[in-house]
């Protein structure tokens, strides 16, 4: 199976949690590793830039105001299958579907406030990765 990387977002409502090391040690447990990472603060710009492909939909102005809401810990994340394995540790995007056990079910509490985020495929993986750090 192929080492992937991919980006990682542990999201203001989780750091706010106080739940940072929780979530950091499912990716551990998984056999992810931190290869990349950072405790920041975005600007607005910074998280309209991230989420640009989203910019016509209607939660676009929610989102980037939620993400700029307090600090979070942007991350690169490497293993085998790393993009789908830290899809499925994530859960669904709206945490009630998301399945028992994930991030999400366990620490979310709304589709915007939703504690992680990660690419979705390896374009969006090397795009995002490069966005935050370079390369
Ligand atoms: S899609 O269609 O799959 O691209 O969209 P989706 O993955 O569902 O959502 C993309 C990101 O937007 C966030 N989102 C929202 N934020 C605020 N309000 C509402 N209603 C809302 N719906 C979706 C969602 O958490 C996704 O964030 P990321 O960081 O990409 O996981």
């Amino acid at each position: 199976m192929a080492i992937e990387r991919t980006l990682s977002i542990i999201k203001p409502d989780a750091v706010a949690k106080n739940v940072i090391g929780q979530i950091e040690s499912r990716f551990e447990n998984a056999g992810l590793k931190i290869v990349e990472m950072q405790l920041k603060q975005l600007s607005k710009e910074e998280a309209e830039g991230f989420y640009a492909e989203h910019k016509e939909r209607p939660f676009f102005g929610d989102l980037v105001s939620f993400m700029i809401s307090g600090p979070v810990v942007v991350q690169a994340l490497e293993g085998e299958n790393a993009i789908l394995t830290n899809r499925d540790l994530m859960g669904a995007t709206n945490p009630k579907e998301a399945a028992a056990g994930t991030i999400r079910a366990d620490f979310a509490e709304s589709i915007d406030a939703n504690a992680v985020h990660g690419s979705d495929s390896a374009a969006s993986a090397a795009r995002e990765i490069a966005y935050f750090f370079g390369k």
